[in-house]
């Protein structure tokens, strides 16, 4: 039985230098090569290809090696009936955490503020907040929001995090469900979105989101382009009511270039960068995970395919 490996033949990363190296014993086939496609016992995806997955007879797991599983989803063809893992990366969470941090720090400093200033040669001092007095809250209190939460706790931050399920962690307002989300957006100065992209957070941030944030609030999203429904964030920018949104993330990728929140002056844009896979940190937590599905155990990881994350 072999390992599939399913990433872009211009994916960079040496994915199986590194798996020989922690699973030296493990046979391991590059799609397209895979050879006789009933030996493939486990596959390692990214976004692969639509169909790629079909036709592997005897495929037993699905281990993603993204944190986020929806582009998956959009294949009509992918098995929906086998375990799927997404990928836990103590390196993805430690630079998803440096990337909120810096456009945390960024708009808490009122940098996006001094750049229109300078644009416009103006030379004034603007008021400036300490951190204690300053809100942020954190959508999404997974593996990449808690990562974010404690690199933001030492700074003295207002720190409150929304989730699905209730939660109670130490430094952190907690909100939780649809009933929560206006009060935790209430006083989010500063929202950073890492929400899973799923059925219940589609589209989530639309005009009642945005008008429930303070105003001249910011919104940081570096989860997914398909929360956002771009047209009520340019309404809602366009208003002043927004004081500056920061993208990394879009609905269409790579964002075309006749759109408006290209050259919008309160919109900070970043090609989908803020947080990779690390192969050197995360392929040997896919080696523990698939021993721990060879030895009948629960993969860390796995995916609520119910709750699409
Ligand atoms: N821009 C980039 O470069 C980049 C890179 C990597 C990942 N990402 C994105 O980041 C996302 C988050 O990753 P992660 O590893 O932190 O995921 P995770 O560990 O699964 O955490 C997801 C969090 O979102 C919450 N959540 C899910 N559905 C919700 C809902 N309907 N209402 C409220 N809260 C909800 C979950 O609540 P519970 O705790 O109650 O379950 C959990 O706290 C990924 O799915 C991916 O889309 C982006």
């Amino acid at each position: 039985m072999a390992i599939g490996l399913f990433v872009h033949p211009d994916d960079p990363r040496d994915w199986v230098g590194e798996l020989h190296a922690v699973l030296p014993k493990e046979e391991i086939r590059r799609w397209p090569d895979l050879g006789d496609r009933a030996d493939i016992e486990i596959a390692l995806v990214g976004k692969p290809e639509p169909g790629a997955l079909q036709g592997l007879s005897r495929l037993r797991l699905i281990h993603c090696l993204w944190a986020g599983v929806d582009q998956l989803f959009q294949d009509p063809t992918f098995p929906r009936n086998l375990p799927l893992v997404r990928m836990i990366d103590p390196g993805l969470a430690a630079s998803m955490a440096e990337s909120a941090l810096a456009h945390v720090l960024a708009a808490h400093r009122r940098l996006h503020d001094y750049r229109r200033q300078q644009d416009a040669g103006t030379w004034k001092a603007l008021p400036q907040p300490r951190a204690d007095e300053r809100s942020v809250g954190i959508l999404g209190l997974g593996e990449l929001g808690r990562a974010t939460a404690s690199l933001l706790r030492p700074f003295g931050f207002r720190l409150a995090g929304w989730s699905r399920t209730a939660k109670q962690l130490d430094g952190i307002a907690c909100f939780a469900g649809r009933d929560q989300l206006h009060p935790f957006l209430q006083r989010s100065e500063i929202a950073v979105n890492l929400l899973p992209l799923t059925p219940e957070t589609r589209n989530l941030f639309d005009a009642g989101v945005f008008a429930a944030l303070p105003a001249g609030g910011v919104f940081i999203n570096l989860a997914r382009g398909g929360h956002v429904v771009e047209a009520d964030l340019l309404a809602a920018l366009d208003a002043g009511h927004l004081g500056q949104a920061v993208l990394d993330v879009f609905q269409t990728e790579p964002l075309p270039q006749g759109n408006p929140l290209w050259r919008h002056p309160r919109v900070t844009v970043t090609p989908h960068v803020a947080a990779f896979t690390d192969a050197r940190t995360a392929i040997p937590e896919v080696a523990h995970n698939i021993a721990r599905f060879r030895a009948g155990e629960s993969p860390r990881g796995l995916v609520d395919l119910e709750a699409g994350y």
